[in-house]
């Protein structure tokens, strides 16, 4: 069953993600999904620019802005009413969603992590920490992980996987650069299958079409 999503992406960064997933919704790969509004909790991301340029609203919305967590959260949550979202994707956002988001919004947000969740997860691992950190493990794979947003960080059930292989002399931009690349299609790829209804919710992990 189509499941309309109207989406918010929260992004700190550069906003490739948030790139990709504009351009699936344009190519029509994602029927019954738009980006509504885009939230960055820093003015000068590349993705409120990326934002801008393919007219979708924008806003920079920080907790600095803020006497209270409280008083950041019903703002936040009071303009993701208004747009209306219903669904939101977190893409390079730097900052944990607090309880009271999680609670409103409850498996209805995801995240993309460079990595392999559960492994080069958790608190201080992002951008080249993470892949330095894969690196230094001497594994052999690594790869891009979207999962559902809960109370901890990087914790949530797991939705998608893709691994790509860690070359004997790679470095962290290397590494980066390729999980990059699958994070591109593995993102959007995701979305397709919650507007497609294909996801189902069980206790430990996600169900998706490709399975039995
Ligand atoms: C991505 O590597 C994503 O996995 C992580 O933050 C990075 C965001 O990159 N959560 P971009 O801003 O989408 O280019």
């Amino acid at each position: 069953m189509r499941n309309d999503l109207r989406i918010a992406v929260f992004a700190s960064g550069r906003g490739s993600n948030l790139k990709a997933i504009i351009d699936a919704i344009k190519s029509g790969t994602i029927p019954g999904a738009e980006i509504v509004l885009v939230i960055s909790n820093n003015p000068d991301a590349g993705a409120l620019e990326i934002a801008r340029s393919n007219s979708i609203p924008s806003l920079h919305l920080s907790r600095k802005q803020f006497e209270s967590d409280q008083a950041f959260d019903t703002t936040v949550l009071s303009t993701l009413r208004e747009y209306p979202v219903n669904f939101i994707a977190l893409a390079g956002y730097m900052k944990r969603i607090s309880p009271a988001i999680v609670r409103a919004f409850r498996d209805r947000i995801v995240n993309i992590h460079p990595a392999l969740l559960p492994s080069f997860g958790g608190p201080g691992m992002y951008g080249s920490f993470v892949h330095e950190a894969v690196i230094r493990s001497g594994a052999a794979v690594s790869g891009a992980t979207v999962h559902i947003v809960d109370e901890e960080y990087d914790h949530g059930r797991i939705i998608l996987q893709k691994s790509v292989p860690v070359a004997p002399g790679e470095t962290a931009g290397s590494l980066a650069a390729k999980v990059a690349e699958i994070e591109h299609q593995l993102y959007p790829e995701a979305i397709r299958m919650f507007a497609g209804g294909k996801i189902t919710m069980g206790n430990q992990r996600v169900a998706t079409e490709s399975e039995p």
